[in-house]
């Protein structure tokens, strides 16, 4: 059993896959999978912050995810930006922070400013944060991280490098929860997942809903976390 204190998660990731299975099964275009993974996002952004969970980080398109047809790309960064537009402000208003981890300069820049914009306007010590990895790759975030590191020269720890990642200040994850049946990672978050527990489910992302994100809250908080440890 996990100690009491760590049974709800502080930080919890999502790979949320599934949007376009979900839409071929209505018949529907894989936009309209997208849109309705956007609506799961606002709810499961409620859920989290009303379980206290702190920090939520949610996998929006890798780095491998652009090379996907211009037009399915162009549907996902109208839905970015609507997003940023109209739902992400709200939030940062109520004292969520706001953070993009990834490049997002391979974005129309139209949408990268706006996701830029309302992320500067987060403050630091939020009681929740929500992380959106967005062109992201953990392969790339790591070597942008060696680079970093070789440029400044001298020794590496695992602490001064992990100051050079894109998730800089922000907890590891100890739940990553994958929606629509595949059994892997994706290249999300390799470096900190190193002691997360993973948890994978055939539901399809839009229909992941607040109950189903508790059975996976409710089966972390039965992982007997050891961290290498007997
Ligand atoms: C993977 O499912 C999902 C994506 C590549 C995009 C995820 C995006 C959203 C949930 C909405 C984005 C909105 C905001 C505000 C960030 P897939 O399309 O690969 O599904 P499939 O495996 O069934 O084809």
């Amino acid at each position: 059993m996990a100690g009491k204190e760590s049974l709800l998660p502080r930080n919890v990731g999502i790979i949320m896959d599934g949007n376009g299975r979900w839409a071929k099964r209505r018949l529907m275009p894989r936009s309209f999978g997208h849109d309705a993974g956007m609506k799961r996002i606002i709810k499961l952004v409620e859920c989290a912050r009303g379980i206290g969970i702190k920090y939520l980080t949610l996998y929006a398109l890798s780095t491998e995810n652009l090379s996907r047809p211009k037009e399915e790309l162009e549907g996902l960064y109208a839905l970015f930006l609507r997003y940023f537009e109209e739902y992400a402000p709200k939030l940062v208003n109520e004292d969520v922070a706001i953070r993009i981890i990834g490049d997002l300069s391979a974005l129309p820049q139209n949408v990268a400013d706006k996701m830029r914009e309302v992320c500067a306007r987060s403050k630091k010590d939020a009681p929740f944060h929500l992380i959106f990895a967005v062109n992201y790759g953990s392969r790339a975030e790591i070597v942008r991280a060696a680079n970093f590191a070789a440029e400044l020269g001298g020794k590496v720890t695992e602490e001064s490098f992990s100051r050079f990642l894109y998730t800089y200040g922000v907890p590891d994850p100890d739940l990553i929860i994958r929606t629509g049946g595949e059994l892997r990672l994706s290249n999300f978050l390799l470096w900190q997942s190193a002691y997360s527990e993973l948890y994978f489910t055939d539901t399809l992302f839009p229909d992941f809903d607040d109950k189903q994100f508790k059975k996976a809250l409710k089966e972390f908080s039965r992982r007997n976390r050891r961290f290498g440890k007997v």
